[in-house]
This record gives structure tokens, C-alpha cells and sequence, in this order.
């Protein structure tokens, strides 16, 4: 068989060959095939919500609370739905079925939903003319690549940038423009790939990091900044739930900067690697890692999702 003939097994780490299912504006297209405008208010302003579901075993995972906050970040920013959350329930499926000959049964991938508001009508023209926009769009999540971080932790280190105490934008919706914690996580960047930005407020509270949520362990306590301070995580909201069926008590309650040298262990949650544990904060190290809470709750999370996230991401796909 010459080398044309004979066809690449194709796996869903391949992100760049093409030909991933999408939906966009009421078509379903290859990827490929989508076209943005360049005055989409989206592109130019970042004037949109967007979600990133995962499945596990080919299955969305809380899919019904993404699209719950997708819908209140859309209220938030005054966009009028397009869809209905019973459409977006069926388009998101549809999605995913018209992609999953393409995954082996090890392999999974992050659904985004991106609702904008349209196309940018001009200076002072007021409300966009076009309806939003809409995608569903479909990647391939790794495990492997957070193997060694389930194992050895990540560092988190507060950047210079500060958030305000109150009064900036509504940190429980899940809007596109993150400048500040894109510049948050730029300035890690030099740090190494497993440095994440931990985010605080001007008055020094602990907020969240970069498209994760952070908790604390002090003696046998769970500590995470209060709702109205972070974005409301699904996998948080799984992780807290979690916490009261394995008896953990868990305050909900601002952390300032200064508390966290009197803490045992910490940990990011997120929706593509779940959780993972964190071994320097700060510039003070935590040991074990992962610490005892972090690896009950690591369990707890692989008995609701089916999958043992730490031994899959060390599983050749
Ligand atoms: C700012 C922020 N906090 C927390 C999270 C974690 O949310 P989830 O668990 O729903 O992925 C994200 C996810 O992107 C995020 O952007």
C-alpha cells in the first residue's frame, strides 16, 4: 500500500486533522468550514458567554448545569438566547453523536457552546442588527497531559494584577473578555507550564485562578472563597456537594492572602482535569501531595464520574 493510500488511524489527540462536527448559525458543518466575521462583536469586543462541558466516556458530564450558566451569563449580559435550553439540550447531542465515530472508547472531548452578540453595527449604532451568533464546537481532551500534575501538584503564585473588591464585572458569569486573567497567566508564563496564576482582589481575598476554581484545607476544614466572589464552577458545585456526603465541613468564606500560610493542602477544580492538586502556594510549599482531603475528594470525584481521572491520564489511549 503506498503512503497515500493507506489511511491514518485517526485519534482524538489529533486536533489538527480536520473534519470535527460543528454547530454554527443553524448548520452543521466541519469546523473548518466556519466562517466568523470579522466584526463580530465576539472577535472585537469579547461581547459574548461561552461554556466548556466535558465527557466522560462519551457521555456530557453535568451538561444540564453548563447550560443553566451559559443561560444566566447570557442573561447577564443582556443577549437575548437564541435557542432554548431544551435546543441547545439537543443540539449539543447531536454534536457529539456526529463526532463520536472519530474517538476510540478511551478518549473524550470538551464540548464549547460560544453565544455572541452578533456583528458589530458601527460607532454609535447602537444594538448589533444580526441575531447572535452560535457555536458548538468539539475538541479532544488528553488526560495525559495533566498526568504528572494529578501526581506532583502545580504551583500557584499571585500575579501583580488585582482584581476589584467589588463592583467590576460579575464574576458568576462566564463572559468572554478575561483580560485580566489572560495578563495573570502571562506573567506565570516564564514560571513554567505548571505555574498558575492565584487570583486576589485589591484588599488581598483569594479569588479564583485561570479557568479553575481554588479551595483550601486547614486542620479538617474546606475553605473556598464565597460564591458571589468566583465564578460558580460546575465541577466546584460537584466538588462541594462531594465534600457533605464524605463529612467534610466547608466554609464558604472570603481568604485573605495572609491566611494561607497557616494552611495543609490546596487544590484546583476545573471541568477538563477535574481537580488537581496544588504543592507550592505562594512560594511555601505543601506536603503530601496530593494531601489526604485532596485525594479522598479525587475519589469521591472518580466514583460520581465512572472514571478514575488519575489512572486514565497514565493510560495510553
Ligand atoms: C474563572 C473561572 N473559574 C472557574 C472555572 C471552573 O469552572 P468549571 O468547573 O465549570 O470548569 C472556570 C472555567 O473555565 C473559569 O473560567
Amino acid at each position: 500500500m503506498s503512503r497515500a493510500q493507506r489511511k491514518p488511524k485517526r485519534s482524538a489527540r489529533d486536533v489538527s486533522v480536520g473534519g470535527w462536527i460543528a454547530y454554527w448559525n443553524g448548520r452543521l458543518v466541519p469546523d473548518e468550514e466556519i466562517h466568523i466575521s470579522p466584526w463580530d462583536r465576539g472577535f472585537v469586543l469579547g461581547d459574548a458567554a461561552y461554556e466548556v462541558t466535558r465527557t466522560y466516556r462519551h457521555v456530557p458530564f453535568h451538561l444540564d448545569w453548563h447550560l443553566d450558566r451559559l443561560l444566566s451569563s447570557l442573561q447577564y449580559l443582556q443577549i437575548d438566547p437564541p435557542l432554548t435550553k431544551e435546543q441547545l439540550t439537543d443540539l449539543t447531542l447531536t454534536v457529539l453523536a456526529r463526532n463520536i465515530p472519530r474517538l476510540g472508547s478511551q478518549d473524550d472531548v470538551s464540548i464549547t457552546h460560544r453565544i455572541t452578540r452578533g456583528v458589530f453595527a458601527g460607532l454609535f449604532a447602537g444594538r448589533p442588527t444580526t441575531p447572535p451568533t452560535v457555536l458548538i464546537i468539539c475538541r479532544p481532551v488528553t488526560s495525559a497531559q495533566f498526568a504528572t500534575f494529578y501526581q506532583s501538584g502545580i504551583e500557584l503564585k499571585t500575579p501583580s494584577l488585582r482584581l476589584p473588591a467589588a463592583g467590576g464585572i460579575e464574576p458568576r458569569a462566564k463572559t468572554q473578555s478575561r483580560l485580566h486573567h489572560v495578563l495573570g497567566d502571562v506573567e506565570m508564563w516564564p514560571s513554567g507550564r505548571d505555574v498558575l496564576p492565584l487570583f486576589a482582589d485589591v484588599e488581598g481575598y483569594v479569588t479564583e485562578s485561570v479557568a479553575s476554581n481554588v479551595f483550601f484545607v486547614k486542620g479538617n476544614r474546606l475553605l473556598t472563597p464565597p460564591d458571589h466572589a468566583v465564578l460558580g464552577g460546575v465541577t466546584r458545585r460537584l466538588l462541594l456537594q462531594l465534600a457533605e456526603e464524605i463529612h467534610l465541613e466547608v466554609l464558604r468564606r472570603p481568604v485573605h492572602l495572609a491566611e494561607l500560610q497557616g494552611i495543609d493542602e490546596a487544590f484546583i477544580t476545573g471541568t477538563s482535569f477535574a481537580i488537581l492538586p496544588v504543592r507550592r502556594i505562594n512560594s511555601r510549599d505543601l506536603q503530601p501531595v496530593p494531601g489526604p482531603v485532596t485525594s479522598a475528594l479525587t475519589a469521591a470525584f472518580g466514583r460520581h464520574a465512572g472514571v478514575d481521572i488519575v489512572e486514565r491520564s497514565r493510560t495510553p489511549a
